[in-house]
C-alpha cells in the first residue's frame, strides 16, 4: 500500500508516521509513504503558496497551481489515477467501514489542506472523496491524514504481528471490545475476574461476550442496532434493560 500525501508540513507526517506499528510497516515495505511538500512545486520568487480571498474576508487560501504540480508529480499524464482524499470537516465521517474498503487500495493520495481553506477549483479538478474524522475543526488536514493512514495500515496484512488482533476489536460486529487483564491478579486490592482464571474456555468466551456486549451497551448503545446478535445475546441485554423495540 503505497500513501502520498500533498501538504506544507511533509516532516509532520513523516515524523508522526515513523515510530511504532507503522514505522515497523515501513522499515519493512508493507507499507510506503510518500510525503510531498507542496512548497516545492510554487513558482513564486517567495515560495508563497497562499494568496487573500477573492471577494474578501479574513483568512489566506491556498492557491491551486503549486497543489496541481504537486499532484502532477505523482501521477503524471495518463494511466492509472489513485485516489485522491481531501481532509475537511465538510467531508463523509471517517469510520472502520470505509478504513475497510481503502485499505483495499493499492495508492491513496491525500491531500492536506491549510489556512482558511483551499481553491476549489483544484478540489473539483483532482479529489475524488471529501473525509472528516469528526465534527471538530483542526487547524490544518495533516492530523486526520495521519490518523487515516494509521487506521488503514493496520489492516494491511502483516503489518499487526497477530494476524487475528484485527479482526477481534472494538467496532468488529459494531461491539465494544471485552475488558483486558494481565498480571498480577491483584492490583489495589482489585481482582481479576475469577473466570479469567479458571481455564475453562467456553465459560470465559461466553463472560467476553456478555462483558462486550454490556460494554456497548453502557458507553455506545448506537452501535447496538447495527450489531448482529443472536437470541442468547438479546436475553443478556434485556436483562440489562435493554429493550429493542
Ligand atoms: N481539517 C480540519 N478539521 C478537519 C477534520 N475534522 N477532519 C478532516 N480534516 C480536517
Amino acid at each position: 500500500m503505497v500513501f502520498h500525501v500533498l501538504t506544507l508540513f511533509p516532516e509532520m507526517i513523516r515524523d508522526g508516521l515513523n515510530t511504532s506499528v507503522t514505522g515497523r510497516a515501513l522499515d519493512k515495505g508493507l507499507i510506503s509513504l510518500n510525503a510531498v511538500n507542496i512548497r516545492d512545486f510554487s513558482t513564486d520568487k517567495h515560495l508563497h503558496v497562499d494568496d487573500y480571498p477573492y471577494g474578501g474576508g479574513a483568512g489566506m487560501v491556498m492557491q491551486p497551481d503549486p497543489i496541481y504540480r504537486a499532484y502532477r508529480s505523482i501521477v503524471g499524464e495518463g494511466g492509472k489515477r489513485p485516489r485522491v482524499l481531501y481532509m475537511t470537516p465538510q467531508g463523509s465521517v471517517f469510520d472502520q467501514p470505509m478504513a475497510e474498503e481503502l485499505a483495499g487500495e493499492e495508492e491513496l493520495i491525500f491531500l492536506c489542506g491549510h489556512y482558511e481553506g483551499v481553491d476549489e477549483r483544484i478540489l473539483e479538478e483532482i479529489v475524488t472523496d471529501y473525509v472528516s474524522i469528526g465534527d471538530y475543526v483542526l487547524t490544518g488536514g495533516e492530523l486526520p491524514a495521519m490518523v487515516m493512514i494509521d487506521a488503514i495500515s493496520r489492516l494491511v496484512p502483516g503489518v499487526l504481528n497477530n494476524e487475528d488482533s484485527a479482526e477481534f476489536e472494538s467496532f468488529h460486529d459494531n461491539l465494544l471490545e471485552h475488558p483486558h487483564y494481565t498480571r498480577p491478579a491483584s492490583f489495589l486490592g482489585k481482582e481479576v475476574p475469577e473466570v479469567l482464571l479458571s481455564g475453562h474456555h467456553a465459560r470465559i468466551e461466553e463472560w467476553r461476550r456478555q462483558e462486550s456486549l454490556k460494554r456497548t451497551y453502557e458507553r455506545r448503545p448506537d452501535l447496538l442496532e447495527k450489531a448482529v446478535l443472536d437470541k442468547k445475546d438479546l436475553a443478556y441485554l434485556k436483562s440489562l434493560g435493554y429493550d429493542k423495540t
